[in-house]
């Protein structure tokens, strides 16, 4: 375990490497805390596609998984980008391939193809659109109420999304994140008996959600108090309300910048066990590394990256 001392001098070297080698460094909200406080842009994962798309620097350094950093590559296809960590994965983006969502979509020829970021390039190839946790809904909207859609890899995003807009022509792969699907109803009903004035932050991957709905539709959850939010989403709703107290169902990484922004503000995790363990592979020696060597550089075969480029910018057209 790093010291106090040992985390700021390592925090110095890589802000004076990054600036030396005009470098930007983005963290999810699920880094771990000291990673987070380097990083020059903190943010969920739709928040940070916005920032890489648009960076005039000549490297971003990647501090998340690793579809993220290949999103990042895609729509910047002249710029370095590096990962701390290649073996950083996520096990949604892993639940479906390239050649298990031709099989499904030639089962359902002419159907829309939405597909949650927390997919690999191959897959984003064979999407017509992208979406993420805090544009889910509005992209589904976008789509012609008559046109069948195929939704994937998550399927609480999917049956969030597919209840919120009364769709009945959506399928939905039968993904889950295993951090999120661990989040289970009774933990929901255990926290709401302990905190009964809060408000609840939960993320739309979570194994509660589909719950979650049932007690909104039925009056047992108050829709005054339960918010189905991104991270950065959860980061907004807390910084925006005068309450003190939150609930906050997801990965516990994004405790730290909830109290650091709002420290008179109290948290209380529903699951403390929500941890990915991808996310945290990326360590601040791993990112000074990354700066120092130009490592590990992430590509995508140029006719795979032109494909998926189509679905991200029709993703980030829609907000
Ligand atoms: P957000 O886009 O809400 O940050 O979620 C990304 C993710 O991987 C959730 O597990
Ligand atoms: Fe993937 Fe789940 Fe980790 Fe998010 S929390 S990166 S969905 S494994």
């Amino acid at each position: 375990m790093s010291t106090a001392v040992a985390v700021s001098e390592l925090q110095a070297e890589i802000r004076r490497l990054a600036q030396q080698k005009n470098a930007v460094i983005l963290a999810h909200n699920y880094q771990l805390p000291e990673v987070q406080d380097v990083a020059e842009h903190v943010g969920d994962s739709l928040q940070l596609a916005r920032i890489a798309a648009e960076t005039t620097a000549d490297r971003i350094v990647f501090c998340g998984v690793h579809f993220m950093a290949e999103t990042a590559a895609i729509l910047n296809p002249d710029k370095m980008v590096l990962i701390p960590d290649p073996a950083a994965g996520c096990s949604l983006a892993d639940t479906i391939t390239a050649e298990q969502l031709r099989e499904w979509k030639a089962l359902h020829p002419g159907a829309i193809v939405v597909s949650y970021v927390n997919t690999s390039a191959e897959v984003k190839a064979e999407t017509d659109i992208c979406c993420t946790s805090s544009n889910a809904l509005a992209v589904v909207n976008s789509i012609p109420e008559e046109q069948e859609i195929l939704f994937c890899p998550d399927m609480f995003l999917g049956s969030y999304v597919k209840r919120m807009t009364g769709r009945q022509n959506m399928h939905i792969w039968l993904g889950e994140c295993h951090v999120h699907a661990g989040i289970r109803p009774s933990q929901i009903e255990l926290l709401r008996a302990e905190h009964k004035g809060a408000d609840f932050l939960i993320h739309p991957e979570c194994g509660c959600v589909t719950q979650s709905m049932d007690y909104l539709a039925s009056g047992h959850i108050s829709s005054e108090r339960t918010f189905l939010l991104s991270t950065g989403g959860m980061i907004n709703h807390v910084k925006n309300s005068p309450d003190t107290d939150f609930v906050v169902a997801t990965e516990v990484g994004i405790l730290h910048p909830l109290q650091r922004e709002n420290p008179h503000k109290r948290f209380y995790p529903v699951h403390t066990e929500a941890v990915c363990k991808y996310m945290k592979m990326i360590t601040l020696e791993k990112v000074l590394h990354s700066l120092k060597h130009d490592e590990f550089v992430v590509t995508v075969p140029e006719d795979i990256a032109r494909k998926a480029r189509r679905s991200i910018d029709r993703m980030l057209a829609i907000g």
